[in-house]
């Protein structure tokens, strides 16, 4: 049974009730958060917390929380619900109003709920081990142009998560209007062309993704190989010798196949190893 947090109460899901005019019920009126946490150490803690708070001041929900808070919450979500690998889902709505009315309302407080669900323990980096890679299909991206917000408005994405099922893969690679790389429905993307690793600016596209930030971060450290935060195209996409998904509970995938076709070689690349091995090595440093 899992221990979830509502409105400043801890309790068995199966307790947890919100009222049918809930904002983020009716309207997908809130933003989230999913913060890996391992054994109780969290990656990316203060970045998540900060990308919440950016959220909720782009869509005009005031909560007065500082970060401590959102430490013991977590902290207590990890322990309560057994301390392995979890992701750490937080979720604030605008709150229950009295009435079906667009305005935000007055008056109301922010519903804060919070749980945690089982995420896979990542392994040591190594090519013997890493299997097969993501297959991925790729199609238009047909979300709103506020990408940037971690809105529990999810259709858009859940809508293309669904094309790539359907059609066998795992995730969809999305591209816009002039065939340039934005992101996956549930992840960023990467591509690695003549050893050169190359990922879409940071607009509106996009969600500003904590994997993605970490990646360049401890790349850009390190040193050895070369990021570049650019506009791609989906021809580069398409003869990339790799392409990466990365988020917080994924953290670098490699992909193998892409609308069906081989990426690269077909076969996971010794960039994603070096990336990812880089990135095991430091992500608690955050
Ligand atoms: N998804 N882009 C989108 C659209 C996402 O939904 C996510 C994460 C990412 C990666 O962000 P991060 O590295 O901060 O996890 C990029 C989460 C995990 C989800 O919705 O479950």
């Amino acid at each position: 049974m899992s221990t979830v947090f509502l409105n400043g109460d801890y309790m068995p899901i199966e307790e947890a009730k919100i009222s049918p005019l809930d904002r983020g019920f009716l309207f997908g009126d809130g933003i989230y958060e999913v913060i890996p946490s391992y054994f109780g150490k969290m990656v990316g803690f203060q970045a998540h917390i900060d990308r919440m708070n950016d959220g909720l001041k782009a869509i005009g929900i005031e909560l007065n929380w500082d970060d401590s808070q959102w430490l013991a919450l977590c902290d207590k979500l990890s322990s309560s619900n057994g301390g392995g690998p979890l992701g750490l889902y937080l979720h604030v709505s605008r709150g229950t109003d009295t009435k079906r009315f667009h305005a935000f309302p007055t008056n109301v407080s922010p519903t804060v709920f919070a749980m945690a669900f089982e995420i896979p323990v990542p392994k040591t980096p190594c090519l013997d081990t890493v299997g097969n890679g993501y297959a991925l299909t790729s199609t238009e991206d047909l979300r709103w142009k506020r990408c940037h917000i971690k809105s529990t408005s999810l259709l858009g994405n859940v809508l293309h998560f669904q094309e790539g099922f359907d059609a066998g893969s795992q995730e969809t690679l999305l591209f816009n209007s002039k065939n340039e790389l934005t992101e996956a429905s549930a992840s960023n993307i990467f591509i690695v062309k003549d050893g050169i690793i190359a990922t879409p600016i940071q607009d509106n596209q996009i969600l500003p993704g904590v994997t993605r930030r970490l990646i360049i971060d401890i790349l850009t450290k390190d040193g050895t190989l070369t990021v570049q935060e650019r506009i791609v195209t989906l021809d580069e996409v398409r003869a990339a010798d790799e392409i990466w998904i990365t988020s917080s509970s994924k953290e670098i995938a490699p992909v193998t196949k892409l609308d069906g076709v081989a990426v690269g070689t077909g076969k996971v690349g010794e960039i994603w190893l070096k990336a990812s091995t880089l990135y095991t090595e430091n992500k608690f440093s955050y």
